[in-house]
Order: structure tokens, then C-alpha cells, then sequence
């Protein structure tokens, strides 16, 4: 892939992995149930798997080594990973010290799942399977990476079997643990919104990749710029109804690309608030968006790379969120049993997946169409 589709695309740091930060957990521990019966916090590491081992989950990674790195005690420990790409799946164990290795999420569940607490789910929307289902049933908390699905149904099967067994949830909505999102969140969501809109357009990646797939990815939309309407849901609630149009101009010449290229969806909200959510993948040089903004009366709010309050003196600024980001916050969740921490559970996530599920229905049937919200 070019560098500037790269950079368009997905803004992914470079990992850097501690494999002895990750393997020094002790391992052959007897399981504890973790649920909200007290449990010292922090006493022994949460032991996790990963099921997906490609871009996200090294992220994810990441972000777990560096928690590791902060503390006196490793606070997680990586016990097994699984990929379809035996490969890739032994490359990720071994940098992170990881013992048992799969390339079918069901024996590493049948062999691993007494030793684990936590699953982190990072496979692409088609993939999902019956991977959390089993995992409910195993007692796992689950991280599932965003969208949570393609189709509804299959979402709330799930929804369904994390209520029954009581186990923790969370869902790789990033922006919702990072300032300016999180503080517009503090400063949004109990004021009286008149209009908001959300805009990201950037790049693809390149021929071959499952994203450019319809049927895998479900579209720009409903695989990236899900990230903009869950904030969107965040500040102002949830969404009724949508109205979508699709454009192809570009994509039509582009070969293998299924997905749009442009997208457009009004938004009817329970509140009454509407808005809109404009979404393109044709960029090649630049030229890039994400961001969201919010009018309230005799005010605008824009949030991106910063938080802009017009007029300046319109509403007070709260202090700007420096809290947990999203692996720290579920890790204290399953460590603690306090749920808390968690702030996009998995009936959250549906109900942001559902949004865009209903905006597809929308452009392949050129009526507005209604939003599941529980
Ligand atoms: N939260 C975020 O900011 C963020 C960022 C990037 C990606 N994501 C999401 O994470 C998910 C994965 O994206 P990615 O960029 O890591 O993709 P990727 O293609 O880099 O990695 C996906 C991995 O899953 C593996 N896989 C596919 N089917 C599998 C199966 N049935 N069992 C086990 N492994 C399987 C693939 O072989 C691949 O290694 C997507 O849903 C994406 O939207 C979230």
C-alpha cells in the first residue's frame, strides 16, 4: 500500500512489543471468577487471550505492555492467541510471550478457557462467528473490536448470551476515552442539541484487503466512520430513523471495490435533535476529515483535534478528560469486577452498529428506515 494511503487510512502506531513485560505472569493459575463479588483489585494479572491477531490487536498490544511497564506487578498476562493465519498468529505470540498458539477460536476456548478471564475479540465484522457466544458461555469478559457485526440478528444473539451469563463487555469505540471527544461528551450530553453532523473522509487500503469487500465490511461507514456516529450517539442519544444515499463515481473504475465511496445518512434522533453523517474514501493525496460538530442554541461546538466552543464564552469548558484509555480501563474493569470503567458495553456497541445496519437498508431501499435501540 502506498504511504499516503496508509496514512489516510488508519492512523496505526508502530508497535512496540515487551514479550518479557507480558510473559512474566505466572501461569497454570488456578481460574477466579470474576464478577462483582470482591476480588482484590490488581492482586494477580488478568489473563487474556487474543482471537485475531492483525492490526488492532497489536495496537491493543501495545497498550497492554506499556500498563505492564507502569507497574510494579504485571497486571496482564497474554496466555494465548489465535489467527486463521498461522503465521501471523505465531509471530504476535511470540512477541508477547504467549504459550498457547490456534488458528480455531474453538480449541483455543476448549483447551485455554479455564486459565483465562478475558478475550479480546479483534477479528473483521464478517468473522465474528459464534466466537463471543462461546466465550459467554466459557464465563469470559469480552472486548469485541467495533463494528460488533454485519447483520442485527446475529448481534443480538450475542447481546443475548452476555446478558445470560453476566459476563463484562466492551467495545473498541477509541474516541469515547480521549480528550476533546470525551470532554465534549461531559460538556454535550445533558444540553439541548438543534443539529449535529459528523464528516470523515480519508483514503482505502489496497487491492486485496477485506475492507473493499461490501459483504466483509459492510462499507466505510459502518466499519471506520461507526467511530463518528457512536460519538454522535454519545452527546445526543439515540437514533430513530435514517435516510442514506450511496455515491460510486469514483469506486466504479476502482477494480474489486464493492464498498461506495461517498456516503450521506440524515439522522433523526429520540431527542428530536437531527443531524447528518458524510463519509468518502476517494482521497489519495490529503485532504483529510474526522470530526464532528454540534449547534445548540446561540452556540457551536466543533470537536477534532481540539474542542472549539463559538462563541468562546458560551459555555464553560469542563476540565479535559486525561482518564483510562480504552485497554486500561477494561482491564481494571475484569480486575476489580466494577464495571464502570467501561464506558461502550456491547449493547452500546449494537446499538452505534445498528445506526449504519440500517443505513445500508436505507440506500438499497431508497426509504428511511428504522433504528433498533433495544
Ligand atoms: N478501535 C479502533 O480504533 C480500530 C482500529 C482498527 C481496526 N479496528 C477493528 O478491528 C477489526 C480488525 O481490524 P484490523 O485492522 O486488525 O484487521 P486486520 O486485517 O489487520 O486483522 C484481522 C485479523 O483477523 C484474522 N482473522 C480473520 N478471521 C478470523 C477468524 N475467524 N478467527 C481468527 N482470526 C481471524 C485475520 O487473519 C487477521 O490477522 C475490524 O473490525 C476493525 O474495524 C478497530
Amino acid at each position: 500500500m502506498q504511504n499516503w494511503a496508509k496514512s489516510l487510512w488508519r492512523c496505526q502506531e508502530l508497535l512496540v512489543l515487551d514479550a518479557d513485560k507480558l510473559s512474566a505472569a505466572p501461569s497454570n493459575r488456578q481460574k477466579v471468577a470474576i464478577t462483582d463479588d470482591e476480588r482484590n483489585p490488581m492482586s494477580q494479572p488478568v489473563r487474556v487471550a487474543f482471537v485475531g491477531t492483525g492490526g488492532i490487536a497489536g495496537s491493543h498490544l501495545k497498550q497492554l505492555v506499556k500498563m505492564n511497564d507502569a507497574s510494579a506487578e504485571p497486571l496482564v498476562q497474554i496466555a494465548a492467541v489465535c489467527d486463521v493465519d498461522e503465521t501471523r498468529a505465531s509471530a504476535f505470540a511470540e512477541s508477547c510471550g504467549a504459550t498457547g498458539i490456534y488458528t480455531d477460536h474453538r480449541t483455543l476456548l476448549d483447551k485455554e478457557a479455564d486459565e483465562l478471564d478475558a478475550l479480546y475479540i479483534c477479528v473483521p465484522p464478517f468473522a465474528h462467528a459464534d466466537v463471543e457466544i462461546l466465550a459467554t458461555q466459557a464465563g469470559l469478559h469480552l472486548f469485541v473490536e467495533k463494528p460488533v457485526v454485519l447483520e442485527l440478528d446475529q448481534g443480538l444473539q450475542i447481546l443475548e448470551a452476555i446478558r445470560a451469563a453476566g459476563v463484562m463487555s466492551s467495545v473498541g469505540y477509541t474516541l469515547r476515552y480521549r480528550h476533546p471527544w470525551r470532554t465534549a461528551r461531559d460538556l454535550l450530553h445533558e444540553r439541548q442539541i438543534a443539529m449535529l453532523s459528523a464528516d470523515r473522509w480519508g483514503g482505502m487500503p489496497g487491492e486485496g484487503h477485506w475492507w473493499r469487500d461490501y459483504n466483509k465490511s459492510g462499507g466505510q461507514l459502518h466499519e471506520q466512520t461507526t467511530h463518528q456516529v457512536d460519538c454522535m450517539r454519545w452527546v445526543a442519544g439515540d437514533v430513530v430513523t435514517v435516510f442514506a444515499r450511496y455515491g460510486h463515481q469514483v469506486a466504479q473504475s476502482i477494480p474489486s471495490l464493492s464498498v461506495p465511496d461517498s456516503q450521506i445518512v440524515v439522522l433523526e434522533f429520540a431527542s428530536g435533535a437531527v443531524g447528518y453523517v458524510s463519509t468518502s474514501c476517494v482521497l489519495r493525496q490529503g485532504g483529510g476529515l474526522n470530526q464532528m460538530q454540534v449547534l445548540l442554541e446561540d452556540a457551536r461546538i466543533d470537536v477534532g483535534r481540539e474542542l472549539i466552543i463559538q462563541p468562546e464564552d458560551a459555555l464553560a469548558m469542563p476540565a479535559a478528560y486525561d482518564g483510562d484509555d480504552i485497554d486500561g480501563a477494561f482491564i481494571r474493569a475484569v480486575a476489580s469486577g466494577d464495571r464502570s470503567h467501561i464506558l461502550c458495553d456491547y449493547e452500546e456497541g449494537l446499538k452505534t452498529a445498528a445506526v449504519s445496519i440500517a443505513a445500508n437498508q436505507s440506500a438499497a431501499s431508497g426509504q428511511a428506515e428504522h433504528c433498533w435501540n433495544g
